[in-house]
């Protein structure tokens, strides 16, 4: 079994590591994290785990096999760098990083070092968003080209999160699973037309529409908010239309299957011409442990994640596309 670290024990690194200990059986060998509270947290919940500072100590003096990087997402660049310096496999939390630069030299960094790099980008293995790629793939569902309009408001996770230097708001910190999801499942980005705004007193843009078409004509619109005070909260809703009826998440008792059990099955419905209802149902996982088992069944057995560098490098460009709209436009 590889020696597992884990940098950075806050919302992420406790869900991995988790799902690494209670889920798929492994050991933590060692962690890191600057602030005291989050290492005594950890050290109640895990002892025996080696607990580190900062992970360049970790790194030096633990030298573990992988590294779990659940830090804010301005320190992925530096402590990927460091990670593949060091020999290290790097699994990295989403976004790869906030600038394409960052995310190209993390590239080369790790190919230079021979390290295996995979992107946590959790809809790529989890059964709900599967189940819709296929819909959206085949033509007969819906038609082609597909408009697929997403509505979410909220107060978002605040904090370094906000920051443009530090998280970049939910353009990218929050939208990047959609802006993988999409670009994964409709191609290139033709056209990106992005409005922003900030309501709150934050440097990150917290609210706004992005309209995103890609090369077959697909597009997306992208209307989000993490502008709202703490408590309050928007609508979040989203629908996807084709020339065949529009795509609704979820099913309504009236049309579910009869053997259709809502403690393990979810699914979507489309409602088509004259009002006919189809259902698509999908029996539902946990993305994070499929996730967490493919890296390390990559790492055991040498082979590359079927997520990596350049998908993540291309979620951070459209992101950046998204803002520089915005900056273009003075909105
Ligand atoms: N894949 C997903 O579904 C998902 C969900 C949430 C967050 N994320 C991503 O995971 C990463 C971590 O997010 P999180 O929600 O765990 O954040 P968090 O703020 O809850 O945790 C970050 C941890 O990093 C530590 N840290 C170390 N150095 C720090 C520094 N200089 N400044 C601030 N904190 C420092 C903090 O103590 C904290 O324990 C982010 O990149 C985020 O975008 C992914």
């Amino acid at each position: 079994m590889p020696k597992i670290a884990m940098l950075g024990l806050g919302g992420m690194g406790r869900h991995h590591a988790h799902v690494l200990t209670k889920k798929l059986g492994h050991t933590l060998f060692a962690v890191s994290d600057e602030f005291p509270e989050a290492r005594d947290r950890f050290k109640a919940e895990y002892p025996g785990t080696l607990v580190f500072e900062n992970h360049k100590d970790l790194l030096e003096k633990a030298r573990p096999d992988v590294a779990w990087v659940c830090l804010p997402t301005f320190l992925h660049h530096p402590v990927a760098l460091d990670c593949a310096a060091a020999g290290v496999h790097v699994m990295l939390e989403k976004p790869m990083a906030l600038k394409s630069d960052e995310c190209r030299a993390i590239d080369t960094a790790a190919k230079k070092a021979k390290i295996k790099l995979m992107l946590a980008f959790c809809r790529r293995f989890d059964a709900h968003w599967g189940t819709l790629r296929k819909i959206l793939a085949e033509d007969s569902v819906l038609g082609r080209p597909v408009v697929w309009r997403q509505m979410f408001a909220g107060s978002g996770p605040g904090r370094w999160f906000m920051d443009q230097n530090l998280g970049g708001g939910p353009f990218i910190d929050g939208c990047v699973h959609n802006h993988d999801f999409n670009l994964w499942t409709f191609g290139k980005a033709v056209s990106v037309k992005s409005s922003l705004v900030r309501l709150a007193p934050t440097s990150a843009w917290d609210t706004g529409v992005a309209d995103i078409v890609f090369e077959r004509g697909d597009r997306t619109s992208l209307n989000w908010s993490w502008g709202l005070p703490k408590g309050s909260r928007g609508i979040n809703t989203q629908d996807v239309l084709g020339a065949k009826g529009a795509l609704h998440f979820g099913i309504p008792e009236a049309h579910r299957p009869a053997d259709f059990d809502p403690q393990t099955q979810d699914g979507f419905h489309v409602i088509g011409q004259d009002g006919a209802v189809s259902v698509h149902t999908f029996h539902k996982n946990d993305m994070y442990e499929e996730e967490d088992r493919h890296f390390l069944e990559c790492v055991e057995r040498d082979r590359e994640p079927s997520v990596g560098a350049a998908e993540g490098l291309a979620a951070t460009e459209l992101a950046e596309r998204i803002f520089a709209d915005a900056e273009r436009t003075g909105s």
